[in-house]
């Protein structure tokens, strides 16, 4: 039986793994919310994984409060810039694998076509570099026995999104705007929970760097669209540029991220973003009350 700790369980992905953990019979999970293990303490992280001695962590926790993180520097370096130094040191020690979550932050957004998992990082924010941070320091501590997913625009029946507030909003107001020159992809948390699972379930092990984003390319405008659509509201939604909507950090123009990689490499079979969102939001409309 293989012992997984999850850390940040509270969380979007954390919760996905959660609902997804009884499909997986042959996986002992520990769930970790922020209340039982706060990462950013090495001596607690070393302490935990003493007393729960395991062969994984999924690294679920993050500093994710984008704009936030512009005047709460220490706090988002150390949460995402450190610890995941601190677990990789802990896994290692411990004869564990970390899977780790990044960001499509970690780039400038310059691009035109597709990221690739060896493209040139520019973060442009302050999340995104202390995101690139942690990337650099797990893979510094373990790099054999490191796995770090780049992952995109992140929704999920659970916690606070793009989705939820768009369809708070769209129940609110006779018309709302929304950004339609930041491309890339959305990801169901519940797929990207399911292709972790399928990592750590299966025989291959090839650490490193991968992509992985529900397929589809389309802009926040378009995203907003087809929940309106899905959830038959008669709000208006109309595109604006970036510029009319000044946040106090900068978001890549361009996100979208190759999947090659993690495809050929694990096999993988990713859901089109449409497929996927018409989940979530069904899931959402039936059990409206646990999330
Ligand atoms: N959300 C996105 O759009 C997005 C996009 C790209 C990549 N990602 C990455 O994907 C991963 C999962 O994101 P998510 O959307 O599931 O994030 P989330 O819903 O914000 O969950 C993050 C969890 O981490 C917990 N946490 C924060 N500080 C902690 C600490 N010091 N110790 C332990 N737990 C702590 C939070 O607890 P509290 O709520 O109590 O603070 C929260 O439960 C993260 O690595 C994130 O950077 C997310």
């Amino acid at each position: 039986m293989q012992r997984i700790i999850v850390t940040g369980a509270g969380g979007q992905l954390g919760r996905e793994l959660q609902a997804l953990a009884a499909a997986f019979p042959a996986l002992e999970f520990v769930f970790a919310d922020r209340g039982l293990l706060s990462i950013d303490d090495p001596g607690q992280i070393a302490s935990f994984f003493d007393d729960n001695r395991c062969d994984w962590c999924i690294n679920c926790a993050a500093y994710t409060a984008v704009d936030k993180a512009e005047t709460e520097k220490e706090a988002a370096f150390r949460i995402n810039g450190d610890a995941p130094g601190w677990l990789a040191r802990a896994c290692k020690v411990f004869g564990a694998r970390l899977i780790h979550i990044s960001t499509d932050y970690v780039f400038d957004g310059s691009s035109s076509t597709p990221l690739r998992e060896d493209d040139r990082t520019a973060p442009i924010n302050t999340y995104g570099a202390s995101k690139l941070e942690g990337e650099e320091n797990a893979l510094r501590e373990h790099r054999d026995g490191t796995l770090i997913i780049r992952t995109s625009w992140v929704y999920s029946e659970f916690g606070n999104n793009f989705v939820k507030t768009m369809m708070r909003l769209m129940g609110e107001r006779p018309a709302i705007n929304v950004v339609n020159d930041q491309i890339g992809s959305p990801t169901y948390a519940a797929d990207l929970a399911a292709a972790i699972l399928h990592i750590v379930a299966g025989s291959h092990w090839a650490p490193g760097i991968y992509n992985y984003s529900n397929e589809g390319i389309i802009s926040w405008y378009d995203f907003a669209l087809a929940i309106r659509v899905l959830i038959g509201s008669s709000c208006q939604v109309n595109p604006i540029p970036s510029a009319d909507f000044p946040t106090p950090a900068r978001r890549p123009r361009y996100s979208l991220l190759d999947k090659t990689l993690i495809k050929k490499i694990y096999g993988l079979t990713i859901p089109d973003w449409r497929d996927s969102l018409e989940v979530c939001i069904s899931r959402l409309q039936s059990t409206p009350k646990n999330k």
